[in-house]
């Protein structure tokens, strides 16, 4: 018999599911492995407003296969124009459960990002009291500070004022990269929690410059040197209750990505469990597990754990070199590699 591990049913609290074509072809791998996902907002065009996202939403449910008992999780786009007004309202009816900001211009998506953030504190001031979250990309984007630095940047330039400005407001780190983060996470208060992917606990940024650059190893923020990712996968394995799972599954064709100016986002959705539980085994923290998974998640954004369970076997697992997405080839993450653990 081998081994196996049976925690509840994980949800993954940062997705990218694309539209069109795109999210038929890559929702059904986050629906096979997640009970709930965290939707970005960053399509073209973002979604700003309570009519959009409600769309957004009918047509990822319409793109799930039959029988599919997944719930997307909205999120709405904050741009300097946003209306608190807009906010509440999306909050209350249900139709969003956060709210992101991407610094303009830090990635993907981000043009119609929000230039300063002051400009949002109406709306940031709406959301600590009505208790919504708000989910940050964490990089600055001045030309002047190195790629390698914009998260540590970040939490000191933006990050520690807003948290002593908005004390009650409660506020989502997404997809971690640096000890810096991680130190800052963990000496934070209940509002503070961090989401962390699985390929900054894998990589770092060796995977993508030694012995030839590796566009497929590209997501922003960067992989960082070796000493952060260990940072990260202390964290994560830690227990701490205000770290949870967050793929960031970000889907771009192949050849966009095999580019002169490639496209920056990891496609992780197929293995994404496989990928966290080795990390936890390599850690000696599959007791930690579940917690990372299924449960800090939900308790942080209030809201109850999936009741159903997943099982965990110790078996291998090949990644296939590519996966068709409904027509659009993607490279995934681990692409060749064989896992050693798989979902039974
Ligand atoms: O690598 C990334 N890809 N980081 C992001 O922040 C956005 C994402 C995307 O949408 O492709
Ligand atoms: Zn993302």
């Amino acid at each position: 018999m081998s081994e196996t591990l049976t925690i509840r049913r994980p949800d993954d609290w940062h997705t990218h599911l694309r539209d069109n074509d795109l999210l038929k072809g890559v929702a059904p791998f986050t629906a096979r492995q997640f009970a709930r996902a965290i939707v970005m907002p960053n399509l073209s065009p973002p979604m700003t407003d309570v009519a959009g996202v409600s769309a957004y939403r009918d047509r990822i449910i319409a793109a799930l296969p039959e029988g599919s008992d997944f719930t997307p999780l909205m999120t709405l786009y904050l741009t300097d124009d946003t209306d608190p007004a807009e906010v509440e309202r999306g909050f209350a009816s249900g139709t969003f459960v956060a709210a992101k900001l991407y610094p303009a211009h830090a990635t993907t998506g981000s043009a119609h990002g929000v230039t300063d953030i002051r400009n949002i504190y109406p709306v940031l001031e709406k959301m600590q009291a009505i208790g919504m979250p708000l989910l940050i990309h964490g990089e600055v984007t001045d030309n002047h500070v190195d790629i390698f630095d914009r998260e540590a940047v970040f939490i000191e330039r933006t990050l520690v004022q807003l948290v002593a400005d908005m004390p009650a407001l409660k506020i989502v780190f997404e997809h971690i990269t640096t000890q810096e983060a991680a130190d800052f996470v963990e000496g934070s208060g209940e509002t503070i929690a961090a989401t962390i992917t699985p390929q900054h606990l894998h990589i770092n940024r060796n995977a993508m410059l030694v012995g030839g650059i590796r566009p497929h190893a590209f997501c922003l923020p960067v992989a960082k040197r070796e000493k952060h990712r260990q940072a990260l996968r202390k964290l994560a394995t830690s227990g701490c209750t205000r770290v949870f799972l967050g793929t960031d599954t970000a889907p771009h064709a192949k050849d966009l990505k095999e580019s002169a100016c490639g496209c920056a986002g990891i496609f992780n959705a197929p293995f994404a469990l496989e990928s966290y539980v080795t990390v936890f085994d390599d850690e000696g923290a599959l007791d930690k597990f579940e917690a990372f998974a299924s449960l800090n998640g939900p308790a942080f954004y209030g809201m109850p754990v999936n009741e159903t369970t997943i099982t965990l076997e110790k078996a291998p697992v090949t990644v296939p070199d590519k996966i068709d997405a409904n027509g659009t080839i993607i490279v995934p993450f681990h692409a060749g590699e064989t896992l050693r653990w798989r979902l039974a």
